[in-house]
């Protein structure tokens, strides 16, 4: 089903493109954030305890996958046709159980009335971070708490701001050493950061130069996965602060070893579903893909919620229910409307 994307006087392109050409290449996408497997790991947890969810910005399915193997009835959200195609063509090699679990629909998350509840509304992985203005966010709360029950949750992360990263000068760029990027061949690869402090977006352009191929592209998969994590890492932080958060992490950490079965079980069904519907060729010619992320500061994300009728229920600093700390890189928010405010009122 598809759905209207909200009229404004005057889009912004720059920001509309920051929300949709990162996610242009859905097999690009999978390659580079399949070490990811805490979220999904979590969100599934989740969603399995309530049978079915929403999950807005579901984007390809690294998280809906891993859940509608599990048992849950997925309900899907996306603005991007890249993505939900993709899912779909992932979805036509689970078995009929699974495919008929989930149900997509593309349209805006500020906009889409879906006409059902659900329990568990999810917007996992920085999906919140393309809501630019008060406006998108006070329209996406809408939206969430139509489709929510009377007992229903949203759950969503999104980064922590980091100053360094929001510090960087824009000219200077980073670079990583060439991979084999699973669309484009073989390639360099540059970013610069550069930050809006007026509207709080950081506009990251991601530069792709084709680089000279090598005899062997032997290990071509664990170089993307260093890359992104390398990349990932630089972004969030030095390597002492994740040592600490996983020192924290470790500390709390509950039925580690079952959990990290079933992690290693997520992140290789996912790789796997992806890589069979990869197409290589060689670039020629250098792209840039622009991406706008909106940077929400902890008190600012209350005040959101707050003003729009919504209470903080938990708010954790990892996906192992660690506390949010000076060191925390992500923030993941459980959220519900208030009472108060579903019967009508934001006091
Ligand atoms: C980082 S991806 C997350 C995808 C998936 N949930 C995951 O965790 O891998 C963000 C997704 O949100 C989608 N998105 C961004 N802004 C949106 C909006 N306003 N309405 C609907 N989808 C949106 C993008 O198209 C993209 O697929």
């Amino acid at each position: 089903m598809k759905h209207a994307v909200p009229k404004t006087a005057r889009p912004d392109l720059e920001l509309d493109a920051g929300a949709r050409a990162h996610f242009e290449d859905p097999v690009y996408y999978s390659d580079t954030y399949d070490w990811r497997d805490e979220d999904v790991v979590y969100y599934r947890a989740l969603a399995e305890a309530r049978g079915s969810v929403l999950e807005h910005g579901i984007g390809n399915g690294r998280v809906a996958l891993p859940m509608a193997r599990a048992g849950v009835e997925v309900t899907g959200l996306d603005h991007t046709r890249a993505m939900l195609d993709h899912l779909r063509a992932l979805l036509k090699r689970e078995p009929p159980a699974v495919r008929r679990r989930v149900e997509l629909h593309q349209g805006d998350v500020r906009t889409a009335r879906l006409g059902k509840r659900f329990p568990l509304v999810i917007c996992p992985f920085n999906a919140a971070l393309h809501l630019y203005t008060r406006q998108d966010v006070e329209a996406w709360l809408a939206r969430v708490r139509e489709h929510l029950e009377p007992r229903g949750e949203l759950v969503f992360d999104i980064s922590m701001p980091i100053p360094a990263d929001l510090a960087r000068d824009p000219s200077v760029p980073y670079r990583i050493p060439p991979f084999e990027h699973p669309t484009a061949g073989r390639v360099a690869y540059r970013e610069h950061f550069d930050y809006d402090r007026v509207r709080q977006v950081l506009f990251v352009s991601m530069f792709f130069e084709p680089a000279p191929r090598r005899r062997s592209a032997k290990s071509a998969r664990g170089k993307a996965t260093r890359r992104a994590e390398t990349v990932a890492q630089t972004r969030n932080g030095e390597a002492a602060a994740q040592t600490r958060r996983a020192e924290t992490a470790a500390q709390t950490r509950k039925g580690e070893a079952a959990t990290k079965t079933r992690k290693g079980e997520a992140a290789a069904e996912n790789r796997e579903s992806a890589a069979r519907v990869a197409t290589p060729r060689q670039i020629t010619e250098t792209f840039m893909t622009p991406l706008a992320h909106r940077q929400f500061y902890p008190q600012e994300m209350e005040a959101l919620l707050h003003y729009n009728g919504f209470e903080v229920r938990e708010l954790y600093g990892d996906f192992e229910r660690g506390p949010l700390v000076q060191t925390s890189d992500v923030m993941v928010w459980h959220v519900a409307p208030r009472r108060a405010a579903r019967r009508g009122t934001t006091r």
